[in-house]
């Protein structure tokens, strides 16, 4: 039995109480259909920024009568103290999800990614901390590595931020420090890479690759690849985020204090995605025809990621479960059924 399946095991037997925050958002939601499925009581914060009702209800449809009443949602803001204060009350482990993401975003408003994803971060782990909770999981990122030209990513090894976004990231990985050292709370840190699957969200301007090529080529149209497409990402699919999440919240004391590559292992460029996504929706009788449109490469993105992750494998018992093929091919219906 792998480590994972020994801890699910645990939970059904003894549920917890867990905070999820960006509870409306794509991560959060898949968190929160995981862990109702699993018999626990969840208390899910968000703002709306964006992240979307419909996520909810989605979850709420494949989850049980009884599960579903074990979910309790507060809609309020993570920049905001007492709203944190009252959403850790009585919670055993947090997952703190909730941020703006994107990297375009962060350079075109730098000010507010950094109030949601700094100020909001110092606010959940002060109220996390003085809630004594058991366990503190956070969304850090792999844009922390920034810079650094080593592949694969290895956790220690990081470079010069690229971007508003990657500093916020890498400031919450700071505080989670200080706040080891200087208050002996120790959390765990999740560098996701390129995250992806069911309710990410497609539309508007700062979706994220997977969705927005999806959409584009579901709906016939254009879709635009950033540079000559050779760059490339480690894509991780949501199931073994959600395992990392679990397996991070209910780590032992000396696998905290840490952060942790969170994906494959794997190195994917744009071009064989975009390839690898037109043909999964060619298997669900969507025909895809046309080639992408190269244009400038994008400000503030890394060339190449790629993740060591035998730290996750060796602290945390982490085995990621689907490589990307695999990933795809299970998000493309979800896909096809919500854009029709
Ligand atoms: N998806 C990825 O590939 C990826 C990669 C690296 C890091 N991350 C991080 O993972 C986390 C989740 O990302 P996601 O992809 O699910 O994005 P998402 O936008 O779908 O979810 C984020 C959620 O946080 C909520 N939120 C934002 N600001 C808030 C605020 N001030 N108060 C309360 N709620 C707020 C949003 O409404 C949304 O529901 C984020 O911290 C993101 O930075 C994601």
């Amino acid at each position: 039995m792998t480590r994972f399946n020994e801890i699910q095991n645990d939970l059904i037997a003894s549920p917890k109480v867990w905070l999820v925050t960006g509870v409306a958002g794509f991560i959060g939601s898949n968190l929160l259909e995981t862990l109702l499925k699993l018999g626990q009581k969840v208390i899910g914060l968000d703002n709306f920024a964006t992240g979307h009702q419909h996520n909810l209800d989605e979850v709420q449809g494949l989850v049980s009568h009884s599960q579903w009443d074990n979910f309790t949602f507060i809609e309020g803001d993570i920049r905001d103290y007492p709203t944190c204060e009252k959403a850790v009350g009585g919670v055993d482990y947090v997952l703190h999800q909730a941020a703006l993401g994107s990297v375009p975003r962060s350079i075109a408003d730098p000010i507010t990614s950094n109030a949601a994803n700094i100020t909001g971060f110092l606010n959940m782990l002060q109220a996390a901390k003085e809630a004594k909770v058991k366990s503190f999981t956070y969304a850090a990122s792999s844009s922390t590595y920034g810079d650094h030209p080593a592949l694969p990513k290895v956790e220690e090894n990081i470079g010069n931020p690229l971007s508003p976004y990657a500093v916020t990231k890498f400031v919450n990985e700071l505080y989670a420090g200080v706040f080891a050292r200087t208050y002996g709370f120790k959390t765990i840190g999740l560098r996701y890479f390129n995250v992806f699957g069911k309710r990410q969200d497609p539309n508007g301007a700062y979706a994220a690759v997977i969705p927005k090529w999806t959409a584009a080529m579901i709906q016939g149209e254009e879709v635009f690849i950033n540079g000559d497409g050779e760059t490339s990402r480690d894509f991780c699919f949501i199931e073994n985020t959600v395992q990392m999440n679990i397996l991070a919240a209910t780590a032992n004391d000396d696998a905290k204090d840490q952060v942790y590559n969170v994906a494959v292992g794997d190195r994917t460029t744009l071009n064989d995605l975009y390839g690898a996504i037109a043909s999964a929706l060619n298997e669900n009788d969507i025909a895809v025809s046309g080639e992408p449109n190269y244009r400038e490469f994008r400000a503030g993105d890394v060339r190449h990621s790629q993740a060591d992750i035998s730290k996750a494998q060796n602290l945390l018992g982490y085995e990621p479960q689907y490589r990307i093929l695999d990933g795809i091919a299970k998000a493309m219906p979800w896909y096809k059924e919500f854009l029709s």
